[in-house]
């Protein structure tokens, strides 16, 4: 047959290492004159590689050499864990080693600093550099209105008890969201009054009921790549919410924790609609840089400055100086915008694959979420399924996704949902992953199928 020589030879220039793991096969094109061969015949070669998990496809891209191709070609039976579990970034894609020099040059710089306590606010050479790359973001600001927090969870946290300037109490949060900040309102006895958001955005009208009647104090938002679903408002949603809280004086929390990876450079967050100073904008450094810097931001109103800065100063003093200097030197050195650069293509293309395979693999049954970038996306099961079965079926066959349940308030509770992080999966298994999920959901579907008959 045409279509296994193909095969065949595309195998051995792997093996000779003319083609390498992750690099780009030749187009359907350039085979099909190398090997006068139709195209079609190309084309079901590279797809029996594919189901095969040899080969890999990035749609408008191409066909990629999947990385651990010699390993298998070994038959190597160690297995792969599948991790959609860990929210970390991609381990490959991190910058160790131009943060390791920036670190080191901090020390230098930031010796004598170390010695005493430090600026509450956040350092102002920093702050300087942060009004810089926020403008980026269409966040345009001044270093006084920053306040540089020991990751963005924190400012979040302490939001929740601060007193704000409309003497309103309650919380409005959309359902679900991240589970830190529920702990936060728990923890803090808040009284929270949820909103469902699903992938066509939130009830406005809802929304408006809620501003108008429950004595709001302010609304927490993650308007692009939202945690757990991955979904984003509309420059449209955005603007209308905006102008909610500005006619029923409510503040937003607006949580643009990824915003550095909108591929989208035409979608605003809310801070640029806002024309009465009820937006505070939060920022964090985890999902683009690392987690383990406990580095964040927050753009307060002046009115709201001192209360949160006394909050800040009974929490921590301030954020240690040590990574705030090498965040300041990174972003100084444009290092920080070349990063961003890169990592916004490379979630792009997870994205992509990630939602292709969800359309491809998953039962009509099981509704999914997500957009295409971020981290993040849901899919909800059929009602008499629950996601625990789900989790527990599928760490059998080494596939690992997190339970959603603790990203709701109680009476917003769902047992039916599981979240996906497309993080630290590498490309070519995201697809094998999403299959092994479809089949573990038509595994339950078929065991609740045999129950009822009992
Ligand atoms: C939506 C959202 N906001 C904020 C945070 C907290 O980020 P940080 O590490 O900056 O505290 C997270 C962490 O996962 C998150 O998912």
């Amino acid at each position: 047959m045409k279509y296994a020589m193909i095969v065949k030879e595309i195998e051995k220039r792997i093996a000779d290492g003319y083609l390498k793991p992750g690099s780009k096969l030749p187009s359907i094109r350039a085979l099909s004159e190398e090997f006068s061969f139709s195209k079609n015949t190309v084309i079901k070669a590279y797809q029996k590689m594919e189901k095969s998990h040899l080969i890999y496809s990035v749609p408008k891209s191409g066909f990629y050499v999947v990385e651990d191709f010699l390993f298998r070609r070994e038959g190597s039976k160690e297995k792969i864990t599948i991790d959609f579990l860990s929210a970390g970034p991609d381990k490959q894609a991190m910058p160790y080693l131009d943060f390791q020099h920036c670190i080191n040059q901090a020390i230098e710089t930031y010796k004598e600093d170390m010695f005493t306590y430090s600026e509450l606010q956040g350092l102002y050479s920093l702050r300087e550099q942060l009004a810089d790359q926020l403008q980026d973001l269409q966040v345009f600001t001044v270093p006084e209105r920053i306040a540089v927090v020991t990751g963005s969870q924190q400012a979040l946290h302490l939001f929740v008890s601060l007193p704000f300037p409309n003497g309103k109490k309650n919380i409005c949060v959309e359902q679900p969201t991240h589970a830190s900040f529920i702990e936060s309102l728990r923890l803090q006895n808040a009284v929270a009054v949820g909103i469902e958001r699903t992938s066509s955005g939130i009830d406005l009208d809802r929304l408006e009921e809620i501003f108008k009647h429950q004595d709001i104090k302010f609304f927490y938002t993650v308007s692009r790549f939202h945690n757990p679903t991955g979904n984003s408002y509309t420059n449209t949603e955005k603007k209308r919410i905006v102008e909610l809280a500005r006619t029923y004086d409510v503040y937003i929390i607006e949580d643009d924790y990824m915003g550095d990876l909108d591929p989208d450079l035409k979608q605003d967050p809310m801070f640029a609609y806002d024309t009465s100073g009820r937006i505070i904008y939060t920022k964090s450094f985890s999902k683009i840089m690392l987690p383990g810097l406990r580095l964040g931001l927050t753009v307060i109103p002046e009115t709201m400055k001192k209360d949160f800065l006394r909050a800040k100063f009974a929490a921590d003093i301030h954020t240690p100086v040590l990574t705030q200097g090498a965040l300041e030197i990174y972003l100084k050195n444009g290092m920080f915008a070349a990063h961003v650069k890169k990592l916004r293509n490379k979630y792009r293309k997870k994205g992509i694959i990630l939602q292709k395979a969800y359309n491809e693999y998953l039962p009509p049954s099981a509704t999914y979420s997500g957009s295409l970038s971020g981290f993040y996306s849901t899919i909800e099961l059929s009602n008499n399924l629950k996601a625990y079965q789900l989790i527990d079926q599928l760490k059998q066959v080494n596939v690992l996704v997190d339970n959603a349940a603790k990203m709701y308030l109680p009476e917003f509770k769902k047992d039916n949902v599981v979240r996906l992080s497309v993080s630290q999966v590498r490309d070519e298994w995201i697809s094998a992953g999403v299959q092994k999920i479809a089949e573990g959901i038509m595994e339950l579907i078929k065991k609740k199928q045999i129950m009822k008959v009992f």
